[in-house]
């Protein structure tokens, strides 16, 4: 048995939380859209096609906001080709995924599943075969009301109001040698700070995310965020961070103190976005969007022969990660990570939510399942709302492979607007409880009401469609007043406390 430490105070705040943090990514890959929230015939899906035994799912995960079409599929996509009669759109070859895009689900069709979900959408457009003038149309397209051109093409093929989408990334992973049209740190800034300001100049009600690095291990990661954002500061709002993490060599001890780099990475490019500020004299500062996180790894060896045995498929199963039990802490962590960085992480997006590297799987013309990582993700979303508490935290330290000094117990606290506190705990040791001690200094009398821990003695432990509920959160007996909570060996822990 260990033990560990945890004060809070009220006063001691980090940041109100942006919901945004708890957004997610629908891309044209695989079956995200395609018998993922788009199945028509289906027996759960309505006149449009799309699934509500996935609607209900992601709306128990409450996401607030949703990253779409991609991802790498967007760095070849024309957005006029996803408007129109369906009969009259064209089929694409796309050259990400080595798949067809048929363009049966485009941008009204995916408004309206946003609008069915209860989601706002967040849209990428195309910097890399295209260029600002296109992504100036479809802010007209989405945005303007009426009486010119794109916006009447709008009402013209359906949508009377216009779309309203506030939110704008300029491209994806403009970093990557993978990437179509991938541009230097230079080439990008000029196309981004062009394609920002006319699309401000069209819309200035509109936010705009630059894409920085693809991954904290880039060789450019750093000089890239300067070097673009010296260009492009004055029209953006936020700066892109992807990051996923996974454990190919089965060391969950490495695998589990990952977040220790997304920590640095996270500080580190606020930095940056701060020596950039600091150089231009601004008064405005620029935040930052982890519009791609999760664990990916699983499905790397399958996609591959996938990609030989039918290529240029239709929505063909990639990227379909089966999540363990050891994943669904690591999201967990993660979720914890953006929270103590609720001052500068205002937009989240698990990626992805349906099929892809998802928490919620359907199978053909079947069920639909939520996956190990879902849980975290929905009670962090439920009760991971409000004021970002600092937490000072004592406890043992460990060394793994690639990281030293890891935390044993990692947590977040939530000053939630009923005032009462929910903290997020992971226990990293695998073999030990650690018994945590909360001192609440200025909050005075809370108990604690209720505790909620998703442990499996297997960290393989996965849900399937057949055995869905083999690893869920389960409620456990209240810490009684005075007494440590008991943080059980390999835990999430959910605890809420109020007076
Ligand atoms: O989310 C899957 C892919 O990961 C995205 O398309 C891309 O942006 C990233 O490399």
């Amino acid at each position: 048995m260990k033990n560990a430490k945890m004060i809070l105070d009220k006063d001691y705040q980090i940041s109100k939380i942006d919901k945004r943090i708890y957004g997610s990514f629908i891309e044209h890959l695989g079956r995200a859209v395609y018998t993922g929230i788009y199945e028509p015939g289906h027996p759960t899906a309505d006149k449009l096609g799309f699934r509500h035994d996935v609607i209900d799912l992601v709306k128990k995960l409450n996401v607030p906001i949703v990253r779409y079409p991609g991802g790498n599929f967007v760095s070849g996509f024309n957005w006029e080709d996803s408007i129109g009669p369906r009969e009259l759109r064209p089929k694409r070859l796309d050259l990400a995924w080595k798949t067809t895009e048929t363009n049966e689900v485009g941008l009204h069709e995916f408004c309206q599943w946003a609008k069915e979900a209860g989601s706002e959408v967040m849209y990428a457009v195309n910097l890399g075969t295209r260029n600002p003038d296109a992504a100036r149309n479809v802010v007209e397209y989405a945005n303007h009301k009426g009486g010119t051109y794109w916006s009447d093409l709008r009402i013209k093929n359906g949508a009377k109001d216009p779309f309203n989408i506030k939110l704008w990334c300029l491209g994806n992973e403009m970093d990557g040698p993978w990437q179509m049209g991938a541009k230097t740190a230079y080439e990008y800034g000029r196309v981004a700070n062009e394609a920002a300001k006319m699309m401000k100049w069209v819309d200035d009600s509109i936010e705009t995310v630059a894409c920085g690095s693809s991954s904290s291990t880039m060789k450019t990661f750093g000089e890239w965020e300067y070097t673009m954002l010296n260009e492009c500061y004055d029209n953006v709002d936020y700066v892109s961070l992807h990051r996923y993490y996974g454990n190919p060599h089965n060391d969950t001890n490495d695998f589990l103190a990952s977040t220790m780099d997304l920590d640095d990475f996270i500080k580190t490019v606020a930095s940056i976005c701060d020596t950039v500020k600091g150089k231009k004299h601004s008064k405005k500062n620029v935040n930052l969007s982890l519009d791609e996180w999760n664990v990916w790894y699983h499905s790397n060896q399958q996609d591959q022969k996938l990609y030989k045995t039918e290529p240029w498929g239709n929505a063909l199963p990639l990227l379909e990660d089966i999540y363990n039990f050891e994943d669904a802490l690591l999201v967990g962590l993660m979720l914890i990570t953006m929270l103590k960085n609720a001052d500068r992480v205002k937009i989240g997006c698990l990626a992805q939510l349906v099929n892809v590297i998802a928490p919620i799987m359907t199978s053909k013309m079947g069920g639909a399942w939520a996956q190990t990582i879902f849980y975290p993700v929905m009670q962090a979303s439920a009760m991971g709302r409000g004021i970002s508490l600092m937490p000072r935290i004592t406890c043992d330290k460990f060394d793994t492979k690639h990281y030293s000094d890891v935390p044993v117990v990692d947590a977040a606290a939530v000053l939630n607007d009923d005032d009462s506190v929910t903290v997020f705990a992971v226990n990293r040791d695998l073999q030990e409880e650690v018994m945590l001690n909360l001192d609440l200094r200025a909050f005075g009398d809370m108990k604690v009401v209720s505790h909620s821990v998703m442990h499996h003695d297997d960290m393989k432990a996965i849900n399937t469609e057949n055995n869905p509920c083999e690893v869920v959160p389960f409620d456990v007996a209240c810490a009684k007043d005075g007494e440590p909570i008991v943080l059980p060996a390999a835990s999430w822990n959910v605890i809420r406390l109020a007076k």
